[in-house]
This record gives C-alpha cells, sequence and structure tokens, in this order.
C-alpha cells in the first residue's frame, strides 16, 4: 500500500532529513508517526502525499510510483490520500461546506453532487448544521474536523495527518482521534505525527519514529 526504498530527502543543500529510509505500511494499519521537532515527521507526511519529493530512493503508493508519476496523474494521488497538513490550510472568504467542496470541484464533480458529498462527509465528522457557516465561526476542534471532512471526501484509501490534535484539549483530541478510528475501522489505512503519546496509544498499533536522523520502525506506540 505505502512502500519507501532507500529513501533520502533533504531541502536544496541542505543536510539529509530522511536518510535510507524503508518501510511498507500495509492495508487497514493505524500508524503512529513520532519524533523531536525538526526531526522529519512532516516531511515523512509529505513524501507520501506526494507534496514534496525525495531527494533519492523510490515511494511507492497503492503500486503506483509516485515520484515518477507524471503531473496527469496527480489527480489520482490527490484522491487515494486524504492529507490534513499541520496548517489545515482552511479558506476564510467561504463556508464552511464550500471548503469541503474544493476538492470535488478540482476533479470536475457537478455542483449538486458535490454539495451532497460534502454535506455527507460533514456529517460524519459531526459537523451537520455547521455547513453555511465561516471556519473563523467555529471551534478550533471544529476546524480540525472540517480539515478532515474536507480530506475524506473524495474517499480517500489512506488518511495522512499532520498532528491533528495540536492545540486541542484532551477530551477534543480524543474525539478528533475517534474520527480517523471509524473511517480505520473501515478500511482506511491511517498516518497521524503527533506529540501526544499517551494520547496515540488507545489508537496506534505501531509507530514509524525519527530522532536525530535515525529512523526506528516500532510495535505499538513508543
Ligand atoms: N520547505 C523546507 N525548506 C527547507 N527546510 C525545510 C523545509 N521543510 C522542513 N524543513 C526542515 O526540515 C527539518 C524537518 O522538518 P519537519 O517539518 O519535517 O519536522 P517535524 O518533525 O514535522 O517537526 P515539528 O514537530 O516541529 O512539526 C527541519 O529542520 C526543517 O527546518
Ligand atoms: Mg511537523
Amino acid at each position: 500500500m505505502i512502500e519507501f526504498q532507500h529513501v533520502f530527502k533533504s531541502y536544496g543543500r541542505g543536510r539529509n532529513i530522511l536518510a535510507d529510509i524503508n518501510f511498507r505500511v500495509e492495508p487497514g494499519e493505524f500508524i503512529f508517526v513520532s519524533g523531536p521537532s525538526g526531526a522529519g515527521k512532516s516531511t515523512l507526511l509529505k513524501l507520501i502525499g506526494g507534496l514534496e519529493p525525495p531527494s533519492r530512493g523510490s515511494v511507492h503508493v497503492n503500486g503506483h510510483r509516485i515520484d515518477r508519476m507524471p503531473a496527469r496523474a496527480r489527480p489520482y494521488l490527490r484522491r487515494a490520500v486524504g492529507v490534513i497538513l499541520q496548517d489545515m490550510h482552511l479558506l476564510y472568504d467561504r463556508s464552511a461546506i464550500d471548503n469541503v467542496m474544493l476538492p470535488l470541484a478540482v476533479i470536475g464533480l457537478d455542483r449538486r453532487q458535490a454539495r451532497n458529498r460534502a454535506r455527507a462527509a460533514m456529517e460524519k465528522v459531526g459537523l451537520a448544521g455547521k455547513e453555511d457557516l465561516n471556519p473563523v465561526e467555529i471551534s478550533g476542534g471544529e476546524q480540525q474536523r472540517l480539515a478532515i471532512a474536507r480530506a475524506i471526501v473524495n474517499r480517500p484509501t489512506i488518511l495522512i495527518a499532520d498532528e491533528p490534535t495540536a492545540n486541542l484539549d484532551q477530551e477534543t483530541g480524543r474525539r478528533i482521534l475517534d474520527v480517523f478510528r471509524d473511517f480505520n475501522r473501515v478500511g482506511v489505512t491511517t498516518l497521524i505525527a503527533s506529540h501526544d503519546k499517551p494520547l496515540m496509544t488507545s489508537y496506534a498499533s505501531r509507530t514509524l519514529r525519527i530522532e536525530d536522523g535515525r529512523f526506528f520502525d516500532l510495535r505499538g506506540v513508543a
């Protein structure tokens, strides 16, 4: 489902953030991506989402070698992988539901169908009734769930989320992770970068850890 082979990543002429990384993720796994600030967690997730190319090595997602994917195949990747970045990139010049509809506009779905799918996605994350609010009018936890709704509206097979519970209280954080768990239970492969190890203990069964340029593939939450 996801396979890294001898992956190296540096930005420009900088040092290697990731060096000779090899791992494989099977369908349906729930993975915790851990490590200190600046270690390379976001970088790892961006490589999976095709948002950054590796400097060397190959990245396969669903059998496609994405680092060699031609531009015209990009929409495929966007549909296959739902991405929730550290900065959620919500658009504040439009309503909540219009934010969720964006990925569907990109693939050219007609507006009525897109609206129905977006409404269903918002309902799944517990945001029914908030469709017409502006993102500034909803809470931080609700904005996180809105970003999740936008990531799942294309029915991706893989969900990656970068610190989706940062700046949220414990209870709200759990509710967010419960949303991911619900998708994971119906088969969506899930990778979450977080600094909150105790919180992740109830959800993940494997940890990919980056620390001091070294990579660890561990059982459970570590
Ligand atoms: N676009 C970029 N250009 C240059 N350097 C970058 C870029 N993005 C990240 N880096 C550098 O790569 C390293 C890893 O960054 P990354 O964002 O992957 O860390 P992280 O583990 O996600 O940290 P945090 O826990 O703070 O989010 C950092 O030293 C960072 O400064
Ligand atoms: Mg990060």
